[in-house]
Parts: C-alpha cells; sequence; structure tokens
C-alpha cells in the first residue's frame, strides 16, 4: 500500500475540524474511533432531566460543590471532604502537579501526553519509566522500585493506560505507593478509562486514596459518560493541606451549573452504566479476538475501551491506516507520536458494534493488499 502524505501531520482525537479541512469530510459524518468517547453518548433520561434544570444557569453554582462532591463520594465510595472537582481532569492533573511542584518527576510511559507538559511547565525534570513492548507493556515492578530514586518527587501513573490499555492491580498499587512514602513520593493516578475496566473492584485506586496522603486519584466525565464537552472531572486525595493549596489555585466556580446538575444526575444513572459496560466488554472481546487471529497484527490485551494495535508488516503504517480510514470516514489514532512507540502502532476506540464492523473491514482490505 502506498505511504500517503501523512506522516508528517499528527490528529488527536478532538481534532476533527482540522481533520474535515483535509479530507473534505463533514465532521459530524465522521466516526472518531480516536477520542475514546463511548459510543452511547448522553443517556435519555439525563437528557430528559438536565433540559428541566436549564434556569440554573441563571445562579453561581455553589463554590463549595458540596452536593456534587456528596454524590461523588457515594459512588465512589469514599469521604465527600476528600473530593475535589474540577473542569475536567485536565485541569485536575494541571492543578495537582503545579501545587506538589515536585523537583523530579517520574512517569509510567508511554502515555498520555499532558502529564509530561504538566510536569515540565512547572519546572520539574521529568522523565518516563518504560513500559516495555518486549514485556507486553506490563509493568515491572520491581524495575519501577528501583528506579525510583531517594529525590523522586512524583510518580505519575495512568491505570488503565492510555494509550496500552493495561491496567494495574490495586495490590500492586499498594506496595508501589508504600514504597513512595518512604521515599517522600507522591503518586498520581488518572483512573479516566477505570469503568470500563472489567474488575474495576481489583483496579481502582480509591481505597488507597484513604490510606496514602501521599496519592491521589482523577477521573473525569468525558469518556464513560460521553461528555467531553461538559468539562466535569474530579480527584480524591487525602491531604488537606494539599486540597487547600490547590483550591487556593482553582479559578473560582470553575465547574459551570450546568455541569454540577449533570454530574449529580450521571453519577447516579445505574442503568447507563450498566449498558455502556455490557456494551464495551462484549465488544472488546468480540474485536480482540478477530483482530488476533489476523498474522499480520499484535493486538494488546485492553481494560480499556479503546484497543492497541501493532501491525507486524512494514507494508501497512499506522499514518497510511489512518488515511484509508479516515477516507471511509472513520478516524483512527495513529500512536507514533507516543513515546516510545513508532509508526507500526494504532489505536481505536470501541464504538457501536455496525461502526466496528466496517473498521475492522477496513483494517482486513488494508492488510489484504
Ligand atoms: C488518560 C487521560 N486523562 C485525561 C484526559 C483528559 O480528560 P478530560 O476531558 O476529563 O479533561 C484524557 C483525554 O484524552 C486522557 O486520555
Amino acid at each position: 500500500m502506498n505511504n500517503p502524505d501523512t506522516s508528517s501531520e499528527h490528529f488527536h482525537g478532538s481534532d476533527l475540524q482540522k481533520v474535515e479541512a483535509k479530507y473534505h469530510i463533514k465532521a459530524s459524518d465522521i466516526i472518531s474511533f480516536s477520542a475514546n468517547v463511548n459510543p452511547l453518548g448522553l443517556s435519555d433520561k439525563l437528557k430528559a432531566e438536565l433540559s428541566s434544570h436549564l434556569d440554573c444557569l441563571t445562579a453561581y453554582p455553589d463554590r463549595e460543590y458540596t452536593a456534587l462532591r456528596n454524590v461523588i463520594a457515594d459512588y465512589c465510595g469514599c469521604n465527600a471532604d476528600h473530593v475535589v472537582v474540577g473542569n475536567g481532569s485536565s485541569e485536575l492533573i494541571s492543578l495537582f502537579i503545579r501545587a506538589l511542584a515536585p523537583k523530579k518527576s517520574l512517569i509510567l510511559g508511554p502515555t498520555y501526553s499532558e502529564y509530561m507538559n504538566e510536569a515540565k511547565g512547572a519546572g520539574s525534570e521529568a522523565s518516563y519509566f518504560e513500559l516495555k513492548e518486549s514485556e507486553g507493556f506490563v509493568l515491572d515492578e520491581a524495575a519501577l522500585i528501583s528506579a525510583l530514586a531517594d529525590d523522586t518527587s512524583l510518580l505519575v501513573i495512568c491505570n488503565p493506560n492510555n494509550p496500552t490499555g493495561g491496567a494495574i492491580r490495586r495490590s500492586v498499587l499498594d506496595r508501589i505507593a508504600d514504597h513512595c512514602r518512604s521515599i517522600g513520593c507522591f503518586v498520581l493516578i488518572d483512573e479516566t478509562y477505570v469503568e470500563f475496566a472489567s474488575d474495576m473492584d481489583d483496579i481502582t485506586a480509591v481505597p488507597l486514596a484513604e490510606k496514602y496522603t501521599n496519592l491521589a486519584l482523577l477521573r473525569g466525565v468525558s469518556k464513560f459518560y460521553s461528555s467531553p464537552g461538559l468539562r466535569l472531572g474530579y480527584a480524591l486525595c487525602s491531604d488537606t493541606g494539599l486540597r487547600q493549596r490547590i483550591s487556593m489555585q482553582q479559578v473560582p466556580w470553575s465547574i459551570n451549573s450546568l455541569a454540577e446538575v449533570a454530574g449529580r444526575l450521571m453519577f447516579t444513572d445505574t442503568a447507563f452504566q450498566q449498558q455502556t459496560r455490557d456494551l464495551i466488554f462484549s465488544e472488546r472481546k468480540r474485536l480482540t479476538k478477530r483482530l488476533s487471529e489476523n498474522p499480520l497484527l499484535k493486538v494488546y490485551p485492553s481494560d480499556s475501551n479503546f484497543i492497541l494495535v501493532k501491525l507486524l508488516t512494514s507494508d501497512v503504517t499506522a499514518a497510511s491506516l489512518f488515511d484509508a480510514a479516515m477516507r471511509l470516514g472513520m478516524m483512527i489514532r495513529d500512536c507514533s507520536t507516543f513515546c516510545f512507540l513508532d509508526e507500526s502502532f494504532f489505536r481505536f476506540c470501541i464504538m457501536d458494534p455496525s461502526d466496528n464492523d466496517r473498521l475492522m473491514e477496513c483494517i482486513e482490505k488494508c492488510l489484504s493488499k
């Protein structure tokens, strides 16, 4: 297959307008296999209830967000005093890293690039701890413990990890947090994708955020609750001093009134939560099996709503596959810009079964040329 001239251009899942301009496909007609957003959209229940609350926009939200933090505490099973809310998990990643002002940071990678951007922006000497491809991107706990030098002040873990999809069990995180406590290192865990994990109770660090003051976890509603436009995220942190420093740096009312109402409704929408898990679990199993049967692909087991795949033939690159899929109105993620990955890696998120089938056909056709 010819390599189109896409190598110099990389598109993030939210770059639909840029893609529209290049491929002349209306943004609304593009199926985004790249943004990792739940394909179910907003639940009918949420839409109906939210639209009846529009008048909330005429008042400032509660500056303490007490009702929202109580609902989040019920949802997570933690102390409401430990909940911090933010304008998406993005704001919280930034606030935590800036408030911690880590001299030296270690980030498990390949991973989401914002941790490195924020750590560097906060003046930290930041580096990656490599999850090795030869080890299936699975963490080598002993190697991490030895890499954590006495002067490491921040460790960042995305769990489950974007883009590899794998997850670290809580028992392992517990030992890592314990070691970090002994060397004065703070552990920041991004659980943006944890609700998609098949065994979430075994993975989430919620009990650890209660146990350790040197650990915080972050989540958002963008992916699982299909609402990246709402900009709502939250963190759990039992260090009172750190929460106060964050609160002093945060813009007042950074979560708008509608997001405050939506959050309270979403976290109690158990039917939507179940429907999402049913869809993601069955499609993840089906798609992993189908792709794994292709000898030209290596598929990494995922605990998220996306799957990382390696092309085992140099005839097709992530860029050429991106281009072929894009011409059919499907946008996947070329992963060559992630640290430790190259042009043989691509990622796609799970969409509706019929869309997923179209993508599978496109991948299989590209590989059979
Ligand atoms: C791992 C991870 N964390 C955080 C974010 C940002 O999420 P939010 O929309 O909650 O700011 C993303 C978005 O892609 C992500 O993949």
